[in-house]
């Protein structure tokens, strides 16, 4: 569903914040990105979905190259970012509707997810008001139930579970399993490593720009009694001061 091929991104011609990543994530996994801040994941996460072009690199899209065909590529995934803070001017409604309308989600389908999603995040009295009046966690469900209204392919969201309460945890995670039981795919960074070990397929630990483990959890812990938190901070120890 997801490949990168030798990526490569240096800001402003500094020092490179992502380096050579390869990287396949296939139709059907929960995939866990995870790294120390500053390692690299916001910035694969938006190259992945175009908004930052590779320094070079290829990243294709069930098969689409993102370069040469962008739209055709980015129909296959909706995104939620780390940073609710967009739209604000919109009401919650006009938002989602805005986001059915890019990808044509047709008129029933679309009221049905609206009101399903909203009312799962417990969001659905709201969206008359404006984005800028609701909480940071109002807007990050704002942003999920957007997000699943495409019902595309592929899921990506960068640190979602950041300001959620333990319900809405607990519905999103949910959300994760069904998509991937369905055949979806799920690609999501987090810091919350019990969350990563308890609902990933696979794991990509990024440090310092660089891809240094990616496998399932089992064979990551390989039979030892190390917690992921223990074996990410073994891992990453070098990066430190
Ligand atoms: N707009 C930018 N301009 C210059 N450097 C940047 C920019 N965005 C990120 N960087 C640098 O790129 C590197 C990777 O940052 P990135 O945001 O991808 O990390 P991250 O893994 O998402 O961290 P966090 O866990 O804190 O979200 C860091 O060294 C950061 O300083
Ligand atoms: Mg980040």
């Amino acid at each position: 569903m997801l490949v990168l091929k030798d990526v490569n991104k240096t800001y402003d011609g500094k020092k490179m914040a992502v380096k050579e990543l390869n990287l396949k994530v296939n139709a059907g996994e929960i995939f866990g990105f995870i790294g120390p801040n500053g390692a690299g994941k916001t910035t694969t996460i938006k190259m992945i979905t175009g908004l930052l072009p590779p320094t070079s690199g290829r990243i294709l899209l069930n098969g689409i190259d993102l370069a040469t065909l962008p739209v055709e590529a980015k129909r296959n995934f909706t995104y939620v970012p780390d940073h609710p803070e967009i739209f604000t001017g919109l009401k919650g409604i006009e938002y989602l509707n805005f986001l059915a309308d890019m990808y044509e989600v047709p008129g029933r389908e679309r009221r049905n997810r609206i009101e399903k999603y909203t009312r799962l995040f417990a969001i659905d009295t709201a969206l008359g008001d404006l984005i800028q009046a609701y909480s940071h966690g109002m807007k990050q469900k704002l942003l999920i139930c957007g997000a699943l209204l495409p019902q595309a392919p592929l899921f990506i969201l960068d640190e979602p579970l950041v300001g959620l309460d333990p319900l809405a945890t607990k519905h999103l995670k949910d959300i994760m399993r069904e998509h991937c039981a369905a055949g979806g795919t799920v690609f999501f960074s987090s810091h919350l490593l019990a969350v990563v070990d308890e609902i990933c397929d696979r794991i990509g630990l990024i440090n310092q720009g660089e891809l240094i483990v990616c496998d399932r959890v089992e064979r990551i812990k390989n039979g030892s009694a190390h917690s992921l938190e223990d074996i990410f901070l073994e891992l990453t120890k070098d990066g430190e001061g």
